[in-house]
């Protein structure tokens, strides 16, 4: 096929070639980008001098028009071109004649592929951060309701330690809120403008390109054409931001799905979150949970790709960074539909507040608390945990708990016991007494959430 890049070639190339140099299947995204970065570029262009202003009002017209006609779908995305840009400028081309020939002057497609890939991913970032609150007000919404629920807190996936369900659930709040913070600051590194470097030094033009990044909403420019045209961290540092985002989906996914099965029965997941197996009747199944823990693989191996493509890249720009688009892509597409589902199924999940209680009162999570209950009598910490470990074993010789130990039993291993030991070893008190900043208390659950809800309303 003739390019519109013939010139000193024929332009004429293998058919194998084109299908494999192409990349009009995964950019053509991007034609809103795209096309609004040339009008922008249109009128810089007519504002300096550099093209008549009537020539850059009718690119600008032109463009308008194939824009409209993409977005009603009068014009279609040829899947032969061989990327949006170039299919862009050949349908304005087609259009308005040699006037379309001038759009391309003082640019290239190096630094006009960075602008659209930019303002693209700044709106995503935009996108998966309203995501983000909306998840993370799910989150307060539950933690709220259940801030007083007691279950057992793990370590080792054993039973450590009372907690209330709104502190766990307020754990992954503040990774949220993390992640978050994390895209707002990547998106000051993605929105400065890369148009005007061109191919990689710089035009001889008399060009404004402040006027086209102020017009295109961007913060500021790249400030070296080499680096304007071949910086792709931007693109790093949102899939390493994805990568903590699905890191953190994945861990709760995770959660979800032990708390849902038979033996924990923490939680059940509605119907419309859950699917059956074509084979055994009773199930139902975490599907959505095990995608998102499931997805996070793709997007750490998107991380990776991008990463590994940009090691050993001589400066400029060289067709490897073709490669970007895929990964980030995918990684935004993976990241938006497992929000998508997150949020609602939580909404709509059901607390078995009396199934975690009862977890809860088994496992003997207050041997600490009966610990410390012994250092207030007096005993050095280590030797009151070898007296609670005592307890809980004779409590295990007898099949009683804590709560239930006769207290002649407490007192013929430590004299100094006393009838308070059982306010010491409630499980509600356990929980109340764990004021220290950060701790499970109730009235530390609502300073979080009344911390988070700030930071999602600031
Ligand atoms: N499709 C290319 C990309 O995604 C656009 C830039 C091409 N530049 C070039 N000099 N061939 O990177």
């Amino acid at each position: 096929m003739a390019k519109l890049w013939a010139g000193r070639s024929s332009g004429q190339t293998a058919q194998a070639a084109d299908d494999f140099n192409s990349s009009i299947r995964f950019d053509s995204r991007m034609f809103r980008e795209d096309i609004r970065g040339s009008m922008a570029h249109a009128r810089m262009l007519g504002a300096q001098g550099i093209l008549d202003p009537a020539e850059a009002e009718g690119l600008v017209l032109g463009l308008s028009g194939i824009l409209r006609d993409l977005e009603s779908g009068a014009l279609s995305i040829d899947p032969t071109a061989e990327d949006i840009h170039m299919f862009v400028e050949q349908v304005l081309t087609e259009r308005l004649g040699e006037l379309g020939k001038k759009l391309h002057t003082a640019r290239s497609r190096n630094d006009q592929v960075a602008l659209d890939l930019r303002m693209y991913l700044r709106r995503e970032t935009d996108e998966i951060s309203a995501l983000l609150r909306e998840l993370l007000a799910a989150l307060c919404t539950l933690a709220e309701a259940h801030k007083a629920v007691i279950l057992p807190g793990y370590t080792h996936l054993q039973r450590a330690q009372p907690v209330t369900f709104g502190h766990h659930l307020l754990a992954y709040a503040m990774m949220l809120l993390r992640d978050l913070d994390r895209l707002a600051d990547c998106r000051k590194r993605i929105n400065l403008s890369p148009i005007g470097c061109c191919a990689l030094a710089g035009t001889t033009f008399d060009t404004d390109r402040r006027m086209e990044a102020a017009e295109l909403g961007f913060d500021g420019v790249a400030l070296n054409s080499l680096d304007g045209v071949s910086d792709r961290d931007f693109c790093v540092e949102l899939l390493a931001a994805l990568s903590l985002v699905m890191a953190h989906l994945s861990r709760f996914s995770e959660e979800l799905i032990l708390w849902s099965s038979w033996e924990f029965r923490f939680v059940e997941l509605s119907e419309d979150y859950t699917t059956g197996s074509s084979i055994m009747p009773q199930k139902k199944n975490p599907d959505m949970a095990e995608l998102c823990r499931g997805k996070t693989g793709r997007v750490y191996g998107d991380l990776l790709a991008l990463l590994t493509v940009l090691k050993g890249l001589p400066l400029a720009y060289n067709k490897d960074l073709q490669e970007d688009k895929e990964a980030v892509f995918d990684a935004c597409d993976t990241v938006r539909a497992c929000l998508g589902v997150m949020t609602p199924m939580l909404a709509g999940m059901r607390v078995r507040a009396d199934r975690m209680l009862a977890a809860a009162r088994e496992g003997f999570i207050n041997a600490t608390d009966l610990a410390d209950y012994l250092v207030g009598k007096g005993l050095p910490f280590r030797s009151a945990y070898k007296v609670s470990g005592e307890l809980v074993a004779e409590c295990s010789r007898r099949g009683c708990v804590l709560e239930t130990l006769p207290l002649e039993v407490y007192r013929s291993f430590c004299p100094e016991i006393d009838a308070g030991v059982y306010e010491a070893v409630d499980l509600g008190n356990c929980v109340a007494r764990r004021k220290s900043l950060g701790g499970t208390s109730v009235d530390n659950v609502e300073a979080q959430l009344a911390f988070v809800r700030e930071k999602l309303n600031g």
